[in-house]
């Protein structure tokens, strides 16, 4: 088995098309040599072709050449069925060529009924091992990466290494998305067949030099809603931490993990370690969507208790009956704004911290670093309030992000 990513032939990428899977691509593009065999989700082989060329071009950011498109090899695949939906023949000749697996495909909503989320989450990464397990079977198979998340390890406290997880119960989960990803974990985990490497991003936002990003949830949602003056209050404290790291830092940072350190330990953290907090992403929110001339909320801070009393109000007031008038519109307007930050408050009150020294040094090594926790958080909401959420094109695309104006 060869060490080096590529080596054993072709890398199998999953979810390329989104926002994570889409810079591993170009990540892997950029490493010269790599074929890659991405699974994309289409109603036909043309179909999977056009998703595939669209891909590629928005993951290197300009037309791909002969060369790179001939890298990447785009196959009509869904995680979810058995086989990947693929036919005998397909399956078998996927196995024989497969050299190492990526997996970044899931959901990554928070709010899934438990089935659901079982079924991309835990089902999905069963089939994948699946098909390593046939690969294994045709030999020169490398490494299964997973791609799961810091937050398996739920409500843990105090530092948390990258190889804790909780037990199987709901209480120790903030949603099904965290449970069921650290059921993935624990089926890869559990298995003694396949080589495994777990990685584990914390919230992963946009690049470390532009800010850059399409994805507009998660950290955005709340943001969004504070720049437009629309989140007057959300709950949690002001020194509790928000680990973010750049989407470029996560892709850099798997791919070199990924054909440096395979055999080594299991689960590889990349987090920030030192994170931005609530009360900085509030102040910092605030500060740059005034110099974009908004009105940005004056956003207080609550505690469990005093949150509930304010959310049971909202609830009641849109409940209330028309005659009611002010209220009801106003509790229906504050209900909808509660509908979007709720699947995301569990996370201003999160107790850990994410250890990531090791992996940190061997990446500082390579030059893949994450610049200080502030000077990122000015540059992702730099560039989420100056193109007010990705509806304004950027027009200079060398710009390091949006300036006020511009
Ligand atoms: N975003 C974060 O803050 C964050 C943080 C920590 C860890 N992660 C992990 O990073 C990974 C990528 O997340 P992301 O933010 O990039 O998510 P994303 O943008 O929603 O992308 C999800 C990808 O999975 C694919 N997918 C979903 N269901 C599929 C199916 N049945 N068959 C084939 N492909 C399927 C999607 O394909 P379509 O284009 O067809 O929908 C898409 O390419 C996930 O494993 C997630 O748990 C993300």
């Amino acid at each position: 088995m060869g060490d080096r990513l590529g080596s054993n032939g072709p890398v199998v990428v999953t979810g390329a098309t989104g926002f994570l899977g889409k810079t591993v691509l170009a990540e892997l593009i950029a490493g010269g040599d790599i074929e890659v065999i991405a699974l994309v989700r289409a109603t036909s082989r043309s179909d999977a072709e056009r998703r595939g060329a669209e891909t590629l071009a928005a993951a290197l950011d300009r037309l791909p050449t002969a060369t790179e498109r001939r890298r990447v090899h785009w196959v009509r695949a869904d995680i979810i069925e058995t086989r990947l939906g693929l036919g005998d023949a397909a399956w078998r000749d996927l196995a024989g060529r497969t050299g190492d697996i990526i997996h970044c495909a899931a959901s990554v909503k928070f709010d899934l009924p438990l089935p659901e989320a079982q079924r991309i989450n835990v089902d999905g990464t069963a089939n994948l091992l699946e098909l390593a397990t046939e690969a294994m079977w045709h030999g020169g198979f490398g490494c299964f990466h997973h791609v799961s998340t810091a937050y398996a390890a739920g409500m843990a406290s105090g530092p948390v290494d990258a190889d804790h997880l909780p037990g199987d119960r709901a209480g120790n989960f903030r949603n099904n998305y965290e449970r069921t990803k650290a059921r993935a974990e624990r089926l890869l985990r559990s298995q003694q067949d396949v080589p495994i490497a777990i990685y584990r991003p914390s919230i992963v936002g946009g690049r470390t030099d532009t800010g850059r990003t399409d994805n507009w949830n998660v950290l955005y949602a709340p943001m969004r809603m504070m720049a437009n003056g629309q989140l007057p209050m959300v709950p949690g404290s002001c020194g509790a931490p928000l680990d973010t790291v750049g989407v470029d830092y996560v892709a850099r940072g798997l791919v070199h993990l990924a054909g440096t350190d395979r055999r080594g330990t299991v689960g590889h953290h990349l987090t920030a370690g030192r994170a931005f907090t609530v009360g900085q992403l509030v102040a910092t929110t605030g500060r740059i969507s005034r110099l974009f001339d908004r009105t940005p909320s004056e956003v207080r801070l609550l505690g469990p208790g005093r949150w509930r009393l304010v959310t049971a109000a909202i609830r009641l007031a849109a409940r209330a009956p028309r005659w009611a008038g002010d209220i009801q519109r106003w509790g229906r307007l504050a209900d909808r704004g509660l509908r979007t930050v709720t699947p995301y408050t569990p996370y201003t009150e999160v107790g850990c911290r994410f250890h990531n020294r090791r992996e940190r040094a061997v990446l500082e090594d390579a030059g893949i670093m994450m610049p200080a926790a502030a000077t990122y958080l000015e540059t992702i909401v730099s560039f989420a309030v100056g193109t007010d959420f990705g509806r304004t094109p950027i027009v200079d695309r060398s710009a390091p992000f949006p300036t006020v104006g511009s």
